[in-house]
């Protein structure tokens, strides 16, 4: 069975490098875009580079936006760390960046693969906002859009807002307004389905170097999730939006009407998801993840993980 194409928008990021590491052995990945969100731009695209790096995979990425379309720009450095992917020291990134702006390379994908290409976008919206405006035709030339972002029911980085959509509310709105075809993955789900310490010391006991790795990464960013959230596990938020094309029973979904709010003062970035049902569907509906069989589902990219080097 042909893997199925994608691109992914990343902002590596500790759950965007698992992200990326289970993209590369599920489907076939044409390439990844950078933005600004958990960390600098230049800190997502060396650590997108060297996370490829890692894994072996080749495929080229191209550099986005290191700011918002409004406002001002927003980091998670106190979850992911100055460097955005703190607890491991990985190599300098020996290859660069391509030659084109990731928005010129999501369109010439696009238009490469039309009909075929699902895009990841599992950080601040930007790069696919303006793609979206400067062309058009990816209307009908992508396959689908997988989100990692927004939620029914409250925020992370205020107590309305999801930190992708809270860091481009603008931009969100033009994708969730754009007509293609929305898998949406927010927090409903994502919020606890991560690794716990059990999965760490799997990923180290494995001895492979990938895993081993992780383990690092993911045991810094557990310590984070526990001191800001208090949470238990260390939430997988990106992964979730890619799982669904390997295993789909592993999230249930419902149809959702979504807006963004960009005008709110104590909302701004807030999702608002409209679950009425049938009758209030006024745009085909996104694909809302409601819940998912969250342990089966780290099992996977677990499993998938130590299948690296
Ligand atoms: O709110 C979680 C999202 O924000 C994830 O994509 C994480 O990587 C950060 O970008
Ligand atoms: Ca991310």
């Amino acid at each position: 069975m042909t893997r199925p194409k994608l691109l992914i928008d990343c902002d590596p990021g500790h759950d965007d490098a698992v992200a990326l590491l289970f993209g590369a052995r599920h489907f076939d990945l044409v390439g990844v875009t950078t933005t600004h969100g958990n960390s600098s731009l230049a800190n997502s695209t060396r650590n997108a580079l060297a996370l490829l790096e890692l894994g072996g995979i080749d495929v080229p990425l191209a550099e986005g936006f290191a700011q918002p379309l409004v406002g001002a720009t927003v980091d998670a450095a106190h979850v992911h760390g100055k460097s955005g992917l703190d607890g491991h020291d990985l190599p300098p990134p020996t290859r660069k960046p391509i030659d084109a702006h990731a928005v010129d390379f999501i369109i010439e994908s696009a238009r490469r693969h039309q009909g075929e290409l699902i895009l990841a976008v599992i950080g601040p919206q930007t790069n696919v906002a303006v793609a979206l405006k400067r062309e058009p035709k990816l209307r009908t030339w992508l396959r689908e859009i997988t989100v990692m972002g927004g939620s029914a029911a409250g925020g992370n980085v205020t107590p309305a807002a999801e930190f992708n959509i809270y860091c481009d509310p603008e931009a969100a709105a033009v994708v969730f307004g754009c007509g293609v075809p929305i898998r949406m993955v927010g927090l409903d789900v994502t919020r606890r389905t991560g690794f716990d310490d059990a999965d760490i010391a799997r990923l180290r006991a494995s001895g492979r170097r990938v895993a081993g790795v992780i383990a690092d990464l993911v045991s810094f960013y557990l310590a984070r999730q526990r001191a800001v959230f208090a949470r238990a596990v260390a939430s997988m938020h990106d992964v979730c939006a890619l799982v669904p094309y390997v295993d789909e029973a592993l999230l249930e979904t419902d149809g959702a009407i979504v807006r963004v709010e960009c005008a709110g003062i104590h909302t701004r970035g807030a999702t608002v998801c409209d679950v009425r049902g049938a009758r209030h569907l006024t745009v085909p509906p996104v694909r809302l993840a409601v819940r998912s069989d969250a342990r089966r589902l780290i099992d996977q990219v677990i499993d998938t993980l130590l299948n690296y080097p």
